[in-house]
């Protein structure tokens, strides 16, 4: 969310954040949280060649992108968290620029949006505050914007009003009108069934919570081999937890791998191999392997940077789409959030 970047800023305002002292401690809760060992391994952060970062679209005002999803004809759908408005893009095009397909009504965002059925998505909408970096509980519901007509169309799927922060969405293999949901400000995977809108607790676990230092724990999600996979930003974990056909866990949930403070995963998506590629903050791709082994990709050009990225997501339509990282950045107080294409081949 844009909220992690700016809550960074304000956190780590003495400091740059390339100068952080090596020293630095976090309070002693935080400690708590954090398993003695990790399977963490570190290797590399490359400057990507210029080639492999375009940039395909930067708002000009303060928009807050935060969550895309790809469509079968490699369109894409956006969300912002500072805007209640669904965009589309076609990134194809020489002048790309998001449209705007439905706005939800009541509410100041939106956050994460999966498919649900060919050209259907489904997307958090509710209120969060820029200053405080939280939401306001009781004000989220998941609505369902259809591209199958020539004008989409949008309707309510249903309002989650025990929900805290609803935030990354993930379908679950094998079934057709259940989602999951990240509850980033308890640490709950909430479970919705995008037809009958009847909603639940899936999964709770403490790996799953915020801290007091970052109030929005899990967030970004995805379903892979039976396994839920997940990003939470406060603890700076990324780990996995197994499934029952029905979205419950199946077994314990295990870390993979981490990263410290400032640096904050944000959402992802995953390649066949299993491999997550990761909106990380401030400015970085970090690829992880089920192994757990990570490496950072970063932009090079002023016009490549990476400014506060929120989400990745592989393109659909074309052998070079699904080469294709496409990334939403939040932007920072003085430029607009930016949608990115990163191609594969060329990092
Ligand atoms: C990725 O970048 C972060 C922030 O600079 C750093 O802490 C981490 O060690 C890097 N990871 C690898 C594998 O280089
Ligand atoms: C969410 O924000 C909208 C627009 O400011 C406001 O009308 C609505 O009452 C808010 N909802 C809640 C539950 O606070
Ligand atoms: C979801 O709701 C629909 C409509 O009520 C129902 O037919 C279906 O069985 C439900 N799915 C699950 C997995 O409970
Ligand atoms: C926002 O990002 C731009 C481009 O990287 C940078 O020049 C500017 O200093 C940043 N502003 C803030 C307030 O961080």
């Amino acid at each position: 969310m844009k909220m992690l970047g700016l809550l960074l800023t304000l956190l780590f305002a003495p400091f740059n954040v390339l100068t952080l002292p090596l020293s630095f401690e976090f309070p002693a809760d935080q400690l708590l949280l954090q398993p003695a060992s990790s399977p963490f391994i570190e290797t590399e952060t490359a400057a990507a060649p210029s080639s492999a970062v375009k940039l395909v679209y930067q708002f000009q005002d303060r928009v807050a992108l935060e969550n895309l999803a790809s469509r079968s004809n490699g369109h894409l759908v956006l969300t912002a968290s500072n805007q209640p408005i669904v965009y589309a893009m076609n990134p194809n095009t020489r002048n790309a620029k998001p449209i705007s397909v439905f706005r939800v009504p009541g509410v100041t965002g939106l956050t994460g949006v999966v498919e649900t059925a060919p050209d259907v998505f489904a997307v958090v909408a509710g209120n969060w505050s820029t200053e405080t970096f939280r939401a306001t509980p009781g004000s989220f519901s998941v609505w369902s914007v259809d591209f199958n007509t020539p004008q989409p169309t949008g309707k309510i799927i249903a309002s989650i009003p025990e929900a805290s922060a609803l935030n990354g969405l993930t379908t679950l293999e094998g079934s057709r009108d259940i989602i999951l949901g990240a509850d980033s400000a308890v640490g709950i995977i909430r479970r919705l069934n995008v037809t009958s809108g009847e909603h639940n607790v899936a999964i709770e676990s403490p790996l799953f919570a915020p801290t007091k230092l970052v109030p929005l724990g899990v967030n970004g999600l995805c379903t892979f081999d039976g396994q839920l996979y997940f990003l939470n930003s406060a603890q700076g974990s990324y780990g996995r937890v197994p499934l029952k056909a029905d979205g419950s866990a199946a077994g314990e949930v295990q870390i993979l791998a981490r990263i410290n403070l400032p640096t904050i995963y944000d959402d992802f998506d995953m390649d066949w191999a299993g491999t997550a590629w990761v909106a990380t903050h401030a400015n970085m791709l970090t690829q992880i392997t089920v192994e757990g082994k990570q490496r950072n990709t970063t932009g090079t050009g002023s016009d490549t940077a990476m400014i506060q990225p929120t989400s990745a997501q592989f393109g659909r339509g074309s052998k070079e789409a699904e080469n294709t990282i496409y990334m939403t950045t939040a932007g920072n107080n003085t430029v607009g959030g930016q949608v990115l294409a990163i191609n594969l081949c060329l990092t």
